[in-house]
């Protein structure tokens, strides 16, 4: 064995350049939405082929806005899948909507394309397609089954940079969503971006994110006449981005597609080095999946096959300065949700077991090639 390392699950990869590009912002003095926060949307939409960029706090506030404008409401179903972060359900509620959870696939921990029928009722609005963990969802499978009068918001969350059959994640429903936390591919510390294609979804979303005021605050600013108030026809919130993120941002978008194609050669590594491990499956990466954007590194450690429980698996690694994590969590079996649906974990055996049995390990841009084998053989090293 290899001397001991410490290998966080992620490190975001910031330096100099984010520094810098902060420094415009506190230095001319305008630090909320503005000039960087416009180029910011502009770039990131232009990344991901699509009309509309709107950058939000974060992709859950983003969610909440995007479901408000396809206009999910109180007495609608919105379907979203089981395993996923918390966030996906929580803003179908936020809406005075009804999250129907539905099961997911145990290869790719997506939705399951075979459940999702059953779901649909007559007061279903829309469905949240998650591509957890940077691997689309297969849309055009779930477009064949869904009519069209129901909308298809992607949580795009882990995938920027991802695409589907050679079309990128945030251009394949009415609205995508991505977050820029820091264990994102790229980040501004806490931030969000909401992508469409349609106009007016754009633009309601605009409004609701300024607090429901018709003028943005830039708008207002260079305006000559000082009086000018807007007009508040609807209800918003303040989910605005600052500049000081979108400047971060803008050098981070830069490097998006080279974190990307980092990542995509070491999951690579991973993938050949484990494969005869048999009690563990890397997330599978179906042909539609024209570019993984692996957001994390997921596998599915098969109960009935590996030599001790994942938790003690988990254990051994972080005794050797491995840091792991569980995939993401049943968001069925939360106590939120179970107790307000009285909802039974058996009721998703997919999503249970995906909660109960899949592991992350450490994937991130900071990582050494001596990092990559030193993980590899501590897991060899299991049995
Ligand atoms: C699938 C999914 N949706 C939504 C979110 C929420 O993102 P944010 O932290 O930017 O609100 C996350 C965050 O991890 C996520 O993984």
């Amino acid at each position: 064995m290899l001397e001991t390392r410490k290998i966080h699950i992620a490190l975001p990869s910031t330096g100099e350049e984010e520094w810098q590009a902060a420094r415009e912002p506190l230095l001319n003095g305008w630090l909320t939405q503005g000039p960087k926060v416009a180029e910011f949307e502009k770039e990131f939409a232009a990344r991901h082929t699509v009309s509309h960029g709107l950058a939000v706090t974060s992709c859950t506030t983003g969610l909440h806005l995007a479901l408000e404008a396809l206009g999910v409401g109180p007495g609608d179903e919105v379907i979203v899948p089981a395993f996923t972060w918390v966030a996906t359900a929580n803003v179908v509620l936020y809406c005075g909507a009804t999250p129907v959870f539905c099961d997911v696939d145990r290869e790719t921990f997506n939705i399951k394309i075979e459940d999702i029928a059953s779901k649909i009722t007559n007061k279903t609005k829309a469905i949240v397609l998650v591509h957890l963990f940077g691997l689309c969802a297969d849309v055009d499978a779930v477009k064949a089954i869904v009519p069209p009068h129901i909308k298809i918001l992607e949580d795009a969350a882990c995938a920027a940079g991802a695409s589907y059959k050679n079309r990128p994640a945030g251009s394949l429903g009415d609205m995508g969503v991505f977050s820029f936390h820091p264990r994102k591919s790229i980040t501004t510390g806490e931030g969000g971006m909401v992508t469409t294609n349609d106009k007016e979804l754009n633009r309601l979303s605009d409004i609701m994110r300024n607090h429901g005021a018709e003028i943005s605050e830039e708008a207002r600013h260079n305006s000559a006449k000082p009086y000018l108030l807007p007009d508040f026809k609807m209800l918003g919130y303040n989910y605005r981005m600052t500049d000081l993120q979108a400047a971060v941002g803008l050098v981070q978008l830069k490097k998006l597609d080279k974190f990307i194609e980092e990542r995509d050669t070491w999951a690579k590594y991973y993938i050949e080095g484990l494969k005869d491990i048999s009690w563990l499956s890397p997330q599978s990466t179906p042909s539609y999946c024209t570019q993984h954007a692996w957001q994390a590194f997921v596998c599915y450690v098969d109960p009935d096959k590996a030599p001790m429980p994942r938790n003690d698996i988990m254990d051994i690694l972080q005794s050797k300065g491995i840091a792991t994590r569980p995939g993401t969590h049943a968001v069925h079996m939360l106590t939120f949700y179970r107790e307000k649906y009285g909802i039974r974990s058996e009721d998703f055996p997919g999503a249970r077991d995906c909660d109960q049995n899949t592991m992350a390990i450490p994937l991130h841009n900071k990582m050494t090639k001596e990092d990559f084998d030193y993980v590899v053989e501590a897991l060899h090293a299991i049995n």
